[in-house]
C-alpha cells in the first residue's frame, strides 16, 4: 500500500532528482510538491519543479511556499546548481503554474484531514515552510507520520565548516522542527556524501534509454566534481532522504538528540549530534542516518527514475 506522500524541496539539481526518484516509487504516492527558497528564488524554485513533474508527465500540484527565511533573506545558494537552478538544463517551459493556494495553509488543511500519521514528508530544502506550519498549525501536524530531512553534518559542514546549507540557510527554522517532537530521519552530508554521483553510476543511468533517466544523468554529469571535497563525482543530496523512506534497510544510524546552533557566531546552523549518547542526556529527537549502501540506491534509483 503506497504511502501518502509530500515533498518540499528547493529544486535544485538534486532536488529534481529527488522529485523523479519519488514519482518512479509505487511505496510513495506523492500528492503534492511544496516549494522554498534555498538554492534558488521561490519563483524559480516552482518554474523547476513544474518543469521536471511535465518531464515525468505527471500532474502532481506545486505550491509556493517561503519566499525566505524567518529571520533573514536566505543567501541563495552559491550557484551551485546554475543560475537556474537545474545546471542549465534545458527542459520546456511549463504549461502549468502554481496552485493558487500558498504551501503552508495547504500543508495545513491536508494534514489535518488526513488520518493520524499517514502522510510521510520529505523536506531537502530549508526548512521554513515546515516551521511555518509548526508555528501557525500545530494541530495539523497530527496528520505527519515519518519526516525524512536532508540536512546538517555529524562532521564538517558544506556552506561553513560548521553548517550544512540547509540548516544554515534557515537555522531558526531548524530548531523549531527539531524542538517539535515529530517523527524525524535527518539525512546528513555525512551520509550523502557516500552517494557520489560517479562516470559509472552516470553512464548506467544513460543506458536506460529513458528521457528521465537520460535527464538525470545530464543533471548528475554537469553538478561540479568538487575538488574541494576530491570527490570521485558529485554527492546527490536530496534523494537519500526519499530513499530512507523507500528503503529503510538500505540505510542506518541511531536514535541521538540534535540541537541547532542559532548563535551568530562561527557555529551558527551547526547540528550539534549527540552521538556519543550519555545516559543522562537529552533525549533522542531524531533517527540520524550516517550509512548507506549507494550501490544498491544507485541500482533502485536507475530502475525508478
Ligand atoms: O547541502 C545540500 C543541500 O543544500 C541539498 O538539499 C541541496 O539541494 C541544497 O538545498
Ligand atoms: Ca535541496
Amino acid at each position: 500500500m503506497a504511502r501518502r506522500f509530500i515533498l518540499d524541496c528547493d529544486p535544485g539539481q538534486d532536488d529534481a532528482v529527488a522529485i523523479l526518484l519519488a514519482l518512479g516509487s509505487p511505496e510513495l504516492a506523492l500528492e503534492a510538491v511544496t516549494i522554498v527558497a534555498g538554492n534558488v528564488g521561490v519563483d524559480r524554485g516552482v518554474s523547476n519543479a513544474l518543469k521536471i513533474l511535465e518531464l515525468a508527465g505527471s500532474a502532481v500540484p506545486v505550491y509556493r511556499g517561503a519566499p525566505r527565511s524567518l529571520c533573514r533573506d536566505y543567501s541563495l545558494g552559491d550557484r551551485f546548481h546554475g543560475t537556474d537552478g537545474l545546471m542549465g538544463l534545458a527542459l520546456p517551459e511549463p504549461t502549468r503554474q502554481a496552485e493558487p493556494e500558498s504551501a503552508v495553509p495547504f500543508l495545513a488543511r491536508t494534514l489535518s484531514a488526513a488520518e493520524p500519521g499517514s502522510i510521510d514528508l520529505a523536506c531537502v530544502g530549508p526548512l521554513t515552510n515546515l516551521a511555518l506550519l509548526l508555528i501557525q498549525y500545530p494541530e495539523a501536524t497530527r496528520g505527519i507520520g515519518r519526516v525524512a530531512i536532508m540536512g546538517g553534518a555529524i562532521g564538517l559542514g558544506n556552506v561553513t565548516p560548521a553548517a550544512e546549507f540547509n540548516i544554515h540557510a534557515d537555522a531558526l527554522a531548524a530548531d523549531v522542527v527539531f524542538r517539535s517532537g515529530l517523527d524525524l530521519t535527518l539525512v546528513p552530508l555525512d551520509l550523502t556524501h557516500q552517494a557520489l554521483a560517479t562516470e559509472a553510476r552516470i553512464a548506467a543511468l544513460r543506458a536506460t534509454g529513458k528521457p528521465t533517466a537520460h535527464a538525470v544523468a545530464e543533471l548528475l554529469a554537469r553538478y561540479p566534481k568538487l575538488e574541494k571535497f576530491n570527490f570521485a563525482g558529485g554527492p546527490l543530496h536530496d534523494p537519500c532522504a526519499v530513499a530512507a523512506l523507500i528503503w529503510p534497510d538500505l540505510v542506518s544510524g541511531r536514535k541521538v538528540h540534535v540541537e541547532i546552533d542559532t548563535t551568530s557566531g562561527p557555529g551558527h546552523g551547526r547540528t550539534l549530534v549527540h552521538w556519543w549518547a550519555k545516559t543522562n542526556g537529552p533525549a533522542a529527537n531524531a533517527l540520524v542516518l550516517d550509512r548507506i549502501d549507494a550501490d544498491q540506491f544507485y541500482r533502485h534509483l536507475t530502475a525508478r527514475v
